[in-house]
């Protein structure tokens, strides 16, 4: 149930916050840990589980929400894990799921003590809300890629780690062959930072490397650009993760995928778009701008733009800036989807008529104040000159490259 890796690493200042919140006497504290997929959201709540078990006299019930029927779930604990039969009937009543439920968190034992429940990975509050305990003596810890699933809750975002933090897990992984990330320090350091500092695909490719100590890992940093992200290093077979211990039984792009299938189609649409900018800030005029020039409905892209943030695929900058970044693995995501969509050219075409103007707006001897105004548009302007050149017509391929 919480084995938790033996390669855990960081998130100390997010497990003190979890003791303080999660211990706090009196309400009735929900806390939620947020993130995109892979980042260590279960990860965390089992290492607090693990750690903290002393804390919870009255027991742990860890609960998966994702694929499942909460209700039936919670009934299958109560009858695997306490060994209690819960009644379908009392006196003369019927009782139906929820009942039932309410009656198990009723006759939990042992009667007294701190209870921790854990409902890992949660994709909508509506199905689960009315099967939580109500009782203050029940402290309920939930992991969901929902961003602000409910504003009563008490929430931590989390992030990927830091550059430190991903070398040395990227060195745990791999045990007693951890001389090859000394050998090859700057390598591995252009590797974590290509897998973006996500614990899952850190770990991922650790295991590869493992498995195949021939490999540089200038070979397997070569091989992942190359492969983008279907590598079979970052994407191993289902049947071959269950057989690890690892806490994460998916691959990056099956992780993603289902958050991918959870967006309304004109949000895959904004998706595909995204993954053409450089992996840079993007202000979301651009977008805007780009949707309008393939006549998107403006209101689409703002949901869209609300959709994505929600499940944490884009991050903002600064709380009301309208600046946004992608996880450089969720773009190598966004286009593999974008190279397979029907509306590619038109997309690719849109997208360098923005930066086209955007150069175009720049005179001959820029003042210092307009290079200011542009600095942000040129990494995107770079990725029109050197990937998109057949989008973009003979006349105006002199703007790109002045
Ligand atoms: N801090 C960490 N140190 C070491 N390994 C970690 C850490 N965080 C996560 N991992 C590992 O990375 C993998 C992905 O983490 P985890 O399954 O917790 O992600 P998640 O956020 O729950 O993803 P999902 O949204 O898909 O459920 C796991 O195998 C986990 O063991
Ligand atoms: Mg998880």
């Amino acid at each position: 149930m919480f084995q938790g890796s033996a390669n855990f690493v960081g998130r100390q200042y997010e497990l003190s916050l979890l003791r303080e919140r999660l211990q706090q006497p009196g309400v009735v504290a929900i806390s939620a840990v947020s993130g995109m997929g892979g980042v260590g959201k279960t990860e965390l709540a089992t290492q607090y589980a693990r750690q903290h078990e002393a804390d919870y006299p009255g027991g742990i019930c860890w609960l998966n929400a994702r694929e499942s029927d909460l209700a039936a779930e919670i009934l299958q604990f109560a009858l695997f894990n306490m060994n209690l039969e819960v009644p379908q009937e009392l006196g003369a009543q019927k009782l139906n799921l929820e009942q039932q439920v309410k009656w198990f968190w009723n006759n939990w034992r042992p009667t007294e003590g701190l209870v921790l429940i854990v409902l890992d990975d949660v994709t909508s509050l509506k199905s689960c809300r009315k099967l939580l305990p109500k009782s203050n003596r029940f402290r309920i810890l939930m992991t969901t890629r929902l961003r602000r699933i409910d504003t009563n809750f008490v929430e931590i975002s989390l992030d990927v780690l830091s550059a430190e933090d991903a070398l040395i897990l990227l060195t745990k992984v791999l045990g007693e062959q951890d001389q090859r990330v000394k050998q090859e320090l700057q390598v591995a350091e252009n590797l974590c930072a290509w897998l973006g500092y996500l614990p899952l695909g850190l770990e991922l490719v650790g295991r590869y490397l493992v498995e195949d100590p021939d490999l540089s890992l200038a070979e397997m940093l070569q091989r992942l650009k190359a492969q983008q992200l279907q590598d079979e290093a970052i994407n191993p077979e289902d049947e071959q993760l269950q057989d690890t211990e690892m806490t994460a039984k998916r691959g990056v792009k099956a992780a993603f995928e289902l958050s991918w299938r959870e967006l309304n189609q004109k949000t895959q649409c904004v998706g595909e778009l995204l993954s053409l900018f450089a992996l840079d800030v993007i202000l979301w005029e651009w977008v805007e701008f780009t949707s309008k020039s393939l006549n998107w409905v403006e209101a689409d892209v703002k949901e869209a733009k609300k959709q994505l943030y929600k499940l944490h695929l884009i991050q903002s900058l600064v709380d009301g800036d309208s600046g946004y970044k992608i996880h450089p693995l969720i773009r190598e995501f966004l286009k593999v989807k974008q190279a397979a969509s029907e509306q590619v050219d038109e997309l690719k075409r849109a997208f360098a008529e923005t930066f086209i103007a955007i150069a175009q707006q720049i005179p001959q001897s820029p003042t210092q104040e307009i290079i200011k105004s542009v600095k942000d548009a040129i990494p995107h302007l770079a990725e029109v000159a050197q990937n998109l050149t057949d989008a973009v017509s003979d006349e105006n391929l002199y703007w790109v490259f002045n």
